[in-house]
């Protein structure tokens, strides 16, 4: 009765990987628990989570062909508009949510389009208006560009207003750091820098007043919902964030964040559904309203059907 926030299934948002031609689920051996699943055997994974009461899915495509251009990222036939087309004419009500990022489409990996070996930040903004356009025509409700180039919220926002879709949210990743933290995520999505890292468009771990810089830019430049990753890393950034500025802040807790819980559970070295609770619980205090997270499922549904391990109470997240 007197504990001050819970965490419900309506704060939660599941990411998925739909890959282009896949025949059968298959597991992504870094994140034991989670698939990468075909842009039809996808439905089935967002109905069970929209049974389970979790309002939205955020998808990341993996193509049959990646190039140098990116040029998969706005295929009207790719992976992710033909997901999202199956999920929205099976389940008219969920969200569905469309990272924007060129980095599953590049063959060398990285967010955006090369000039040398460092990414050209205004050339890659034309990829990503045309990739945002191009889920938003699918069907998408929201965009969520996860590149971190510079202007691209604005960018966006033109784009898709030029193309009759201004009622298209855009929830940028504001506030997202470099560093190990996605490793298990690329090894799933096949999309590692071939050279280099992101250290010249992700941000430094050190750096809380870049961060809400970054954010209140975003916010200026017409963000609708602002995303700061990895979640457990940047929990006094999600404060410093829900604190000063007044749009929905979203929370990321990424792929390594799991696979630690995974892996040392596995082991047996802690105790891990009190671990994910005690996870879930600390983003949302530390003043999240929104948490993309990999324990969605499984959180609620307890591993084999679909009934409720639990759900939270009402919402308290001032
Ligand atoms: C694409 C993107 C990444 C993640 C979300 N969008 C990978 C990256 O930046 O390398 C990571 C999510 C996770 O680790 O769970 N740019």
């Amino acid at each position: 009765m007197v504990r001050e926030t819970k965490v419900t299934a309506s704060d939660l948002i599941a990411p998925l990987f739909v890959q282009q031609g896949l025949a059968a689920n298959t597991p992504i051996a870094l994140m034991p628990g989670q698939f990468r699943y075909s842009p039809e055997t996808v439905v089935e994974e967002a109905s069970a989570l929209w049974k389970l009461g979790v309002p939205a899915v955020l998808l990341f495509g993996i193509p049959l062909r990646k190039d140098p251009l990116g040029a998969g990222a706005y295929d009207l036939a790719g992976p992710v508009p033909t997901a999202i087309r199956n999920l929205k004419s099976t389940l008219p009500e969920m969200c569905v949510i469309a990272d924007v990022c060129a980095c599953e489409y590049t063959d060398h990996g990285h967010c955006g389009i090369l000039e040398g070996e460092f990414v050209h930040n205004d050339q890659t903004l034309e990829l990503l208006r045309q990739a945002a356009v191009c889920y938003a025509r699918a069907g998408a409700d929201i965009v969520a560009p996860s590149d971190m180039m510079d202007g691209r919220v604005a960018a966006i926002r033109e784009a898709l207003d030029a193309a009759g879709l201004s009622a298209t949210p855009i929830m940028s990743y504001a506030a997202k750091f470099a560093g190990a933290f996605y490793g298990p995520f690329r090894d799933a999505a096949g999309s590692a820098p071939g050279f280099g890292d992101r250290r010249a468009y992700q941000m430094d771990i050190g750096n809380r007043r870049e961060a809400l810089r970054e954010i209140e830019l975003d916010i200026e430049e017409g963000a609708d919902i602002v995303i700061v990753k990895p979640a457990l890393f940047c929990l006094d950034i999600i404060r410093e964030a829900r604190d000063r500025f007044d749009v929905p802040i979203c929370a990321y807790n990424v792929s390594s964040e799991y696979s630690m819980i995974k892996a040392a559970g596995q082991l047996g070295w802690v105790d891990e559904e009190r671990l994910v609770d005690d996870t879930l619980l600390s983003i949302k205090r530390a003043g999240a309203d929104l948490i993309v997270t990999y324990h969605a499922r499984e959180w609620i549904g307890a591993g084999s059907g679909i009934e409720p391990r639990r759900r939270g109470g009402a919402e308290n997240n001032t």
